[in-house]
């Protein structure tokens, strides 16, 4: 009787539609092949994208967020708008598979299709002198995010979503897109990003750590939080229409304090890959409950105030909730 009681009076709940399903597509694959750092995580080449997707879909999930990995990288990373690339091809063919039944969201990034591994177009630092005098060139690398956004909107995507924290780039990648009859392609933004240590395992999945120097220049600083309101409020001018935190877990007051400020505007938060991997590797020395722990956080993430939860759990959560699973 208590447990019912305590259910229905439940301030938050977690449902399937929660969860946005990250897919890395790798143009080199012919099988499915597990990312060493996140257990239980898969690479996949574009032949079995649609199976995944599947299993997602029959659970209930109904989103899922496209990540290229390329076979070549260039300094400009020019693969990054090819469309027989591995992510326009993968748009294509879950479109056609499930038409309206799944939203499908692309990464808009450079970093896994540069040669140097950054977010942007790296040049040379003329004030400074001596080693490491390189910086992103901002306002090159937004005429190349349009291209990319462009290339995926024309291979059917839902949603593109700007991962790279370039200013400017809502504003870029939504004029490309009206400019080309693209309107009703949605913008999430990656707006409160953080130059965060829990990438790390992602960047293993899709090889794009940067082979120099680090992302503090233009990802934000760990020790604030209010500075979110001006990134959040810089991405809705733009026209942004999803806004996003990201960490999730080490960032809950940011989520909280976002959807407060912006609580008419849909808010993602991404439990990134190191949030993952710990609990698994926590989990496979007997330490923690997984299957609690898991339902614990997803959970805090969704009380925060989040509405969209992008998650490498979302496949092994949808299926616990489907079969009736409750930890609290
Ligand atoms: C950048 C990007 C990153 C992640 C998603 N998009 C890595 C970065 O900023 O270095 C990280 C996601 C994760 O850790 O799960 N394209």
């Amino acid at each position: 009787m208590l447990s019912t009681l305590r259910d229905i009076v439940a301030e938050t709940r977690l449902t399937p539609e929660n969860f946005m399903m990250p897919i890395f597509v790798d143009e080199e694959l012919t099988e499915p092949k597990e990312i060493p750092s996140m257990p239980g995580y898969h690479r996949h080449p574009v032949s079995s994208v649609i199976e995944v997707a599947q299993r997602a879909v029959d659970l209930g999930i109904r989103s899922v967020l496209l990540f290229g990995v390329p076979k070549s990288k260039d300094e400009r990373g020019s693969s990054a708008y090819n469309s027989r690339g591995a992510v326009q091809e993968a748009v294509r063919s879950l479109k056609s598979s499930f038409g309206s039944d799944l939203v499908v969201a692309t990464d808009v990034c450079l970093c896994q299709y540069t040669s140097h591994g950054h977010c942007g177009l790296v040049v040379r630092d003329r004030k400074c002198r001596g080693k490491g005098c390189w910086k992103i060139d901002n306002d090159a690398t937004l005429e190349i995010l349009g291209k990319v956004a462009l290339s995926h909107a024309e291979a059917g995507a839902d949603i593109v979503a700007p991962s790279g924290m370039m200013d400017g780039m809502v504003m870029a990648i939504r004029e490309a897109l009206d400019r080309e009859g693209y309107e009703d392609v949605a913008i999430m933004s990656y707006s409160v990003k953080y130059a965060s240590s829990f990438y790390g395992p992602f960047r293993e999945a899709a090889n794009s750590a940067p082979q120099f120097g680090d992302r503090r220049s233009h990802q934000m600083d760990p020790r604030n939080a209010f500075e979110s309101i001006k990134e959040a409020a810089l991405d809705v001018e733009e026209g942004a229409d999803i806004l996003m935190v990201k960490p999730a877990l080490a960032y809950l007051d940011v989520i909280r304090l976002v959807k407060s400020e912006f609580p008419h505007y849909p808010l993602a938060a991404y439990n990134v890959s190191g949030e993952y991997s710990m609990v698994k590797a926590a989990a496979a020395m007997g330490w923690i409950d997984e299957r609690k722990v898991m339902f614990e956080i997803l959970t805090s993430i969704r009380r925060a105030g989040a509405d969209i939860i992008i998650t490498y759990h979302a496949v092994e959560a949808a299926k616990l909730i489907r079969e009736g699973y409750n930890p609290f």
